[in-house]
């Protein structure tokens, strides 16, 4: 197929035997919202299938649909979302304190979007560049003097970057690791680098959360990898490199935040404790998996079965949220326009299109508030919090929200 190649070995560890255990079918790019003049032309689809090394404990996509595809155009800005925005605050913050870097210091971001990250950093007289290979998003932050770099990092660039803006003491990688196919050239990269003293700080969606909490809609083509501790660490030693300290966070539907040093350095326990309860909790075996693949179909009969009898009793019901979750959610469900009226959605170029495969029209909240339907989806489901509070008016008035997983429920 093209733009689509087959993975013939594990990520981490090259183990040729590699067990699939789910397949969502074939979808369009979770990303990939359709403008309404396009909306007649047909769309790429590619095949969403989940496989697990029992060799490293790495969980991956069999397959790898090509980098220049998915990222064109990439449709998502880090600053149009408020709780990213504070989440972002609170690590720059940390990582200022945690190493007690002096004013000046250099921090590179990989993955820096429109800036968002690096704005914090800059507020804090840090020097900062940011790396983006998308171009519809990089100029943003070049607005906000934020010298941008427009390239996927791999080795090259890094010899690059290091030659013109020197050896950075901190380099960030947040919700881009998972994108990431060649994760050895990517880390030989940041080995080149990295400043000798420096970190390289890392934060991923943390597999066994995903697992745990039935998060099955958080796979789609651009999240290459699943990772746990264990086969991290694995990876980092293979290159010289020690994962120093880990912490968990709630962003993301729970991810984990590493710290990773060149060479041999003083680890904290809580690394050690992390990869203890992954294994106390099978995540180094095949049938956890199988299990969660049972749950999942259990998850996408039970949501259709509701959304069914709700449409019999006459309900309207929309999406909340168009993330590109929601469209894995919608695509493996078969949810489209015979069921949500609408998306609505705070993004400026969200609004207007389609969302791809289902082709439901997204929307602006204008809509949603003139006329609150009597069920909204939740597939915005990460900010469950922030958005059952916001929308405490709509729900005084009767209105419901679905919120699909870990299983299921109306609130
Ligand atoms: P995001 O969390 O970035 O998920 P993904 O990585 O799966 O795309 O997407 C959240 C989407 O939800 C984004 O399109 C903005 C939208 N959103 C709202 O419409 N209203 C809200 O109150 C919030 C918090 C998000
Ligand atoms: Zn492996």
């Amino acid at each position: 197929m093209e733009g689509l190649i087959e993975l013939n070995q594990c990520r981490v560890c090259k183990n040729k035997e590699l067990n699939k255990f789910l397949s969502l079918g074939s979808m369009p790019l979770a990303n990939s919202f359709i403008k309404k003049e396009r909306i007649a032309s047909s769309e790429a689809y590619f095949p969403l299938d989940v496989c697990f090394c029992s060799v490293c404990g790495m969980v991956q996509l069999a397959q790898v649909v090509d980098p220049q595809i998915m990222y064109k155009d990439y449709n998502y800005t880090t600053g149009t979302s408020e709780p990213m925005k504070a989440h972002f605050n609170g690590l720059a913050t940390q990582i200022v304190k945690k190493f007690n870097l002096p004013t000046g210091s250099l921090i590179a971001d990989i993955g820096s979007n429109d800036g968002t990250l690096l704005q914090q950093f800059k507020d804090m007289n840090m020097r900062v560049l940011g790396i983006e290979p998308a171009s519809n998003v990089a100029p943003l932050a070049r607005a906000k003097g934020i010298d941008t770099v427009e390239e996927f990092f791999s080795e090259g660039p890094a010899r690059k970057i290091r030659s013109g803006w020197g050896q950075p003491m901190v380099i960030t990688a947040t919700n881009v690791f998972a994108h990431v196919n060649n994760l050895d050239d990517f880390i030989i990269g940041i080995f080149n680098l990295l400043d000798d003293r420096g970190i390289f700080v890392v934060e991923v969606p943390y597999m066994v959360e995903m697992l745990k909490k039935v998060e099955f809609d958080t796979i789609y083509h651009e999240h290459l990898s699943y990772f746990a501790l264990r086969p991290l660490v694995a990876l980092f030693k293979r290159f010289h490199m020690q994962i120093i300290d880990v912490e968990r966070l709630e962003v993301h539907g729970g991810s984990i935040r590493i710290y990773v040093s060149k060479g041999e350095k003083k680890t904290e326990a809580a690394v050690d404790s992390l990869i203890r309860s992954e294994s106390q909790s099978g995540f180094d075996r095949i049938d956890t998996y199988g299990k969660f693949a049972q749950r999942v179909n259990r998850i996408r009969d039970g949501l259709v079965t509701l959304l069914k009898s709700l449409k019999i009793q006459g309900k309207s019901i929309v999406g909340y949220g168009a993330p590109a979750k929601g469209n894995t959610l919608l695509n493996y469900c078969k949810i489209g326009t015979e069921t949500l009226d609408y998306i609505a959605d705070t993004t400026d170029f969200k609004q207007g299109c389609f969302s791809p495969g289902s082709h439901i029209p997204v929307i602006s909240f204008d809509g949603f508030y003139a006329n609150p339907p009597d069920y909204a989806l939740l597939l915005a489901w990460n900010y469950a919090d922030a958005i059952l509070n916001k929308e405490w008016s709509y729900r005084q008035s009767g209105g419901k929200f679905i919120v699909p997983i870990p299983e299921p429920k109306i609130i």
